[in-house]
């Protein structure tokens, strides 16, 4: 057959199927621009294969049509499919192996470690300001002899106002202010609950603080949160009186903002405590004169304090005949905003990571 007689004779199905083989084929590369499209390319070319050469393909088809053709013919029809059966197999063969060799090289490079490189330095974790503040006001207090205590943040009414000397229908029990839980129970909304738990276990003499989380239904602005730490503060024995709570916490703000810091103690009401009374400090930014941290005023809020009240002190099986004694709370989280000049408390619990790695 001349060229000529070829391209004019009618198109075969083999030559349908050769044609519809090529359009698809001519996509697949020999070097892929990475190992994802490799390894799709290497995809596409196993389902072109189940396309031209499975079950269902149309070469199939032909193929089962053999035994129907004319014995005189059925030789050249079956040679016909055979040869571009292993055509199409050859080729898709070859593109595989080319696939297979380029995603083989390119995992390999990229799996293959460089021993000369320099090592991933680690990221080291490291304490919460709250923490470092908090372990800050321990050190102070344990040089002191106080113990740490540490108790529970779920308490029944007895711990959380009846042996707090709060009486019923006190504003402090107003589910307003304090969360319920079921039963009675609910979540302390001041670390004072400890100062009956601890003269319980320990009875008297006794001196301990109690750092931990407390909860109120304070809506969240720049100095409240509706939960953050206090740390409370117990000191009873035989003639304890107002001159040790005084000296006490003069020592601590002397060794958390410097020597020259000065108290200040402002008549307040608690119903643990009588007499009550606020604590302030002088501002260790401006020394009292006033500035941005201190408002203006010179002064800088504590806490609260005060002599621990008789009916607490029998609350907790000690005899107020014999014992006397102070307590005091501060506020940890707002006192750690002072010390780092945060305009804003909640950044504390924000967990923003670009201002909690300020602290490392
Ligand atoms: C008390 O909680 C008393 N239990 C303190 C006390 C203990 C007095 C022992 C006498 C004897 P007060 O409600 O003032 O007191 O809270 C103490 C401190 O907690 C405050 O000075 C303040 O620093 C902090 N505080 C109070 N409410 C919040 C709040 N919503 N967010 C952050 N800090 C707060």
């Amino acid at each position: 057959m001349t060229e000529e007689e070829h391209q004019r004779r009618p198109e075969t199905p083999s030559d349908r199927i050769r044609k519809a083989f090529e359009v698809e084929f001519e996509r697949f590369s020999d070097s892929p621009g990475s190992l994802p499209e490799g390894e799709k390319e290497l995809r596409e070319l196993q389902e072109l294969r189940i396309k031209f050469l499975g079950k269902k393909s149309e070469l199939a088809a032909q193929k089962k049509m053999i035994g129907s053709v004319d014995p005189k013919r059925r030789r050249d029809f079956a040679l016909i499919f055979q040869n571009l059966e292993q055509d199409i197999t050859r080729r898709i063969d070859e593109k595989e192996l080319r696939l297979r060799t380029f995603v083989l090289r390119v995992r390999t490079e990229r799996e293959s470690i460089d021993v000369t490189m320099p090592g991933r330095r680690p990221r080291p974790g490291h304490l919460h300001p709250i923490t470092l503040m908090r372990e800050r006001i321990e050190d102070i207090f344990v040089s002191l002899g106080y113990a740490v205590e540490d108790d529970r943040e779920i308490e029944t009414d007895f711990y959380n106002f009846d042996a707090l000397n709060i009486p019923e229908g006190h504003p402090a029990r107003d589910p307003q202010d304090t969360f319920y839980t079921t039963d009675g129970f609910a979540l302390r909304s001041q670390t004072s609950t400890v100062q009956i738990h601890a003269m319980q276990r320990r009875g008297a003499p006794i001196r301990m603080i109690a750092p931990g989380r407390v909860f109120r239904r304070d809506t969240p602005d720049p100095t409240h949160n509706p939960m953050f730490f206090q740390v409370e503060g117990l000191c009873v024995d035989r003639g304890i009186t107002m001159a040790h709570l005084k000296g006490t916490l003069a020592e601590l703000v002397h060794r958390l903002f410097g020597p020259e810091t000065r108290t200040r103690f402002r008549p307040s009401y608690f119903p643990f405590t009588e007499p009550s009374a606020e604590v302030d400090y002088s501002c260790f930014n401006c020394g009292g004169k006033g500035c941005r941290i201190c408002k203006g005023s010179g002064w800088i809020e504590l806490g609260g304090s005060g002599m621990v009240h008789p009916n607490v002190l029998r609350a907790a099986n000690v005899n107020p005949e014999e014992f006397t004694g102070f307590a005091f709370g501060l506020g940890i989280d707002r006192t750690c905003a002072r010390i780092y000049q945060l305009d804003d408390i909640r950044l504390l619990f924000e967990n923003d990571v670009r201002f909690l790695e300020q602290f490392r």
